[in-house]
């Protein structure tokens, strides 16, 4: 029995500061950490050859220390991807799965079993801390993304573990929060892309999240877990918690949660009272056991392969670079400012030129061996910049952060003000130089959401700063980019107009100067699109009249929750499932810019639509030709939206339900590109009869560049309402 529990829980983790009850588990066989670093590991059992699987995060590449004590081998550093965000708006699958693989190659070479990630919740609200390490507002485009990183990393013999299930949208007390949500927004908007990723990826884990949903703890749902999970999706794999994540391990297992993590010492002991008092069926433990080993057989660790500790790093600075370019997403683009012309010079303006956000904090970040400013990234595409003002920022930062009070392990850093540059310096660079640019950088992480003040809306400084570039150059004729080094949308609506070009370059990853500078110089034709919309405000959005939530009246025990103070709070998703496009669309707000939007140096026209009949029956196939009809070579997102008869149901405007992106196309190439439609496709789930339905009547299917620009249109019938079971 010892061994069987031993099996459930994870090797524990050591942490200062933990409070009672969560020192590791005492109940097992302990390896030493493997791989330092790593976010946690399952027990072995040397009697039975049953080795010890090692299990590291994350969504933007592995995360393990860098330097071991006493060891000789040299440094562990591991490569920083662009963040999720930005690798949904390139809306393209085989780059994902690419960065997958590369990912997954990490890990094996430096003996992790499974990778904690991909991470897919939904972009409820772009306040959420999480979001930079998720992909969409979308579901459709989460669940394709998700699917893709999975198959690249499992690829390598790795295994994944798709996160958080479900309903983990923000991280207001998020071990504590309810999440109220209704039946139709679970199925449609937040279930819906680990649906598509466990059919389409087949993840070997799952990790439940760390949120209650209707009252009960998800890792204590057997509904979400076994019905859902297993009996409908068809999910084979093991099912582990979020770290620390949950209260009951008993109810944990019952439910169909294999694996506790990181393992604790009083799960171990709730256990083992639960057998002997004949409160836990020795068969639920030996059911959990049989998923766990099953998925242990498949590893890396139970093949016997011998890591080297030398993962191509080169190789893969050299993938993240490109699908850090790959996308970027190009909002807007006056008069053709870009690509800038070769061999000009810069006035580069504002902190993060200087020292740029790669990814998010917390469990999501990575310890990489370097990052690339957008100052070097600049210089080696032959830009000149300026030596001085480089190293007044260089300065300015630096004599900045010695200010800021000690680091928190996992928690963000302090945003440092921006760098006040005083008017007539500006004027003398913007006379000196042939176009500014100006970086705005955030960060954000686990544990916190973001504000509205200083973050969500830019602060006082950056306001100034942007206004007196662009006065100063725009008096001389010449033009003002604007780059967002973001991880989560900002507003843009109110001084946009004041500038020529804005790049949204995300947090791109450790390559972020030479891939922003590729996309610059036009070496690479940006091709992203935003996967979440930008809208005017943050009351825009449908979920900010529920955001964060409310603190209950009662309070939870003390020393429950890990990192956070333990309130019981509930959050009413009474948007449903107008979240993002669906909303706006719907009702007819104005956004700053548009989900599916984004421009490129080249333009494309787009054929007529050709379907395969205008009745639906069990499929439909749609075909559009798209050709560049510009100057100069790039790739279009072709995006699939249709437009449902108005139901039982009420139906969003437009609903994405395909996508595909062209491969780079010269002047005047064109590309076919082809989509099949299934009924499940045409879908809305009806929560009085608990099933899908497509409703009978007229579809509208527009093809287009964005949701809001759809370039052609037609139409199909479906003569009887359909009913698909879930
Ligand atoms: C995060 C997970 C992560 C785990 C292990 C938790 O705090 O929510 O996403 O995988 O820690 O580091």
């Amino acid at each position: 029995m010892d061994e069987k529990v031993s099996l459930v829980t994870g090797t524990g983790m050591e942490m200062p500061g933990l409070p009672p009850g969560f020192q590791a588990p005492v109940v097992g066989v302990s390896e030493n950490a493997r791989v330092p670093g790593a976010a946690g590991a399952t027990f072995a059992i040397p009697r039975l050859g049953i080795p010890s699987m090692v299990l590291a995060d994350g969504p933007a590449g592995l995360r393990i220390l860098p330097h071991r004590k006493e060891d000789h081998h040299g440094s562990y550093y591991c490569t920083a991807f662009p963040i999720a965000t930005l690798l949904a708006s390139s809306w393209d699958i085989e780059l994902v799965e690419q960065v997958g693989c590369a990912m997954g190659l990490e890990a094996k070479e430096y003996g992790v079993d499974i990778l904690l990630a991909p991470a897919l919740n939904i972009h409820r609200i772009p306040l959420g801390g999480r979001n930079f390490e998720y992909y969409s507002e979308d579901p459709l485009v989460s669940g394709k993304m998700a699917a893709a990183m999975v198959r690249g990393v499992q690829s390598q013999g790795v295994g994944t573990s798709i996160k958080h299930y479900v309903a983990n949208n923000h991280e207001w007390n998020r071990n504590t929060i309810d999440v109220i949500a209704d039946q139709r927004a679970l199925r449609e908007i937040y279930l819906k892309g680990f649906e598509l990723a466990v059919k389409e990826g087949k993840p070997w884990t799952v990790m439940t999240s760390y949120n209650k949903l209707n009252g009960t703890y998800t890792s204590e749902r057997s509904d979400l877990l076994s019905d859902i999970l297993r009996g409908q999706w068809g999910f084979e794999g093991l099912v582990m918690t979020d770290w620390f994540g949950g209260r009951n391990a008993v109810l944990q297992l019952v439910a169909g949660n294999d694996l506790l993590m990181p393992g604790t010492a009083r799960q171990q002991k709730k256990l083992l009272e639960a057998v002997t008092a004949e409160q836990l069926d020795e068969a639920v433990l030996d059911r959990d056991i049989e998923n766990i080993l099953n998925v242990l057989l498949k590893s890396l660790v139970f093949s016997g392969y011998r890591y080297g500790d030398d993962p191509d790093l080169q190789g893969n600075a050299a993938i993240a670079r490109k699908a850090a370019a790959d996308g970027m997403v190009l909002l807007q683009n006056k008069n053709q400012t870009l690509p800038l012309a070769s061999n000009i010079s810069l006035g580069v303006f504002g902190n993060s030129s200087y020292e740029m956000v790669t990814g998010g904090t917390g469990s999501g970040d990575v310890n990489k061996a370097h990052s690339i400013s957008l100052v070097k990234g600049l210089d080696e595409a032959g830009y000149t910049t300026l030596a001085k003002l480089e190293d007044d920022y260089a300065n300015y930062l630096e004599v900045e952060s010695a200010k800021l009070p000690p680091r928190q392990p996992f928690r963000v850093p302090e945003r440092i003000p921006e760098r006040t540059v005083l008017r007539d310096e500006i004027i003398q660079i913007a006379g000196a130089t042939d176009a500014a640019i100006v970086t705005l950088g955030r960060n954000s992480g686990e544990f916190a959401d973001r504000e509205i003040e200083d973050d969500f809306n830019l602060s006082a400084g950056e306001q100034q700063l942007l206004a007196a570039v662009a006065e100063a150059y725009h008096q001389v004729g010449k033009k003002v980019v604007v780059i967002l080094n973001i991880g989560g949308v900002i507003e843009t609506a109110s001084w946009r107009d004041q500038v020529d070009a804005i790049l949204l370059a995300w947090q791109p990853g450790q390559e972020a100067g030479f891939a922003i500078a590729d996309v610059l110089s036009g070496t690479v034709s940006p091709s992203g699109k935003l996967a979440t919309t930008f809208a005017i405000n943050v009351a825009d959005y449908p979920s900010a009249e529920n955001f964060p939530g409310v603190v209950l009246e009662e309070a939870e025990p003390n020393g429950s929750s890990l990192v956070q103070a333990a309130r019981a709070a509930e959050v009413v998703y009474e948007d449903s499932i107008w979240v993002g496009y669906r909303a706006f669309h719907t009702r007819n707000m104005e956004t700053a810019f548009p989900f599916g939007h984004g421009l490129s140096f080249t333009r494309f026209s787009y054929g007529d639509l050709q379907l395969s009949s205008a009745v639906f029956k069990d499929k439909l196939s749609v075909r559009v030709t798209v050709t560049n009809c510009g100057e100069l070579p790039g790739r279009e997102v072709v995006q699939l939206y249709l437009s449902a008869p108005s139901g039982r149901l009420d139906k969003p405007a437009s609903e994405l339900r395909a996508f595909g992106k062209t491969r780079l196309l010269q002047p005047d190439a064109s590309q076919t590109l082809d989509f099949v439609l299934a009924a499940m496709d045409l879908a809305s789930f009806d929560p009085v009869t608990g099933m899908w339905t497509v409703d009978a009547g007229k579809y509208a299917l527009g093809i287009g560049a964005s949701s809001t620009d759809i370039r052609t249109t037609d139409y199909f019938q479906v003569v009887e309402a359909l009913s698909l079971s879930v």
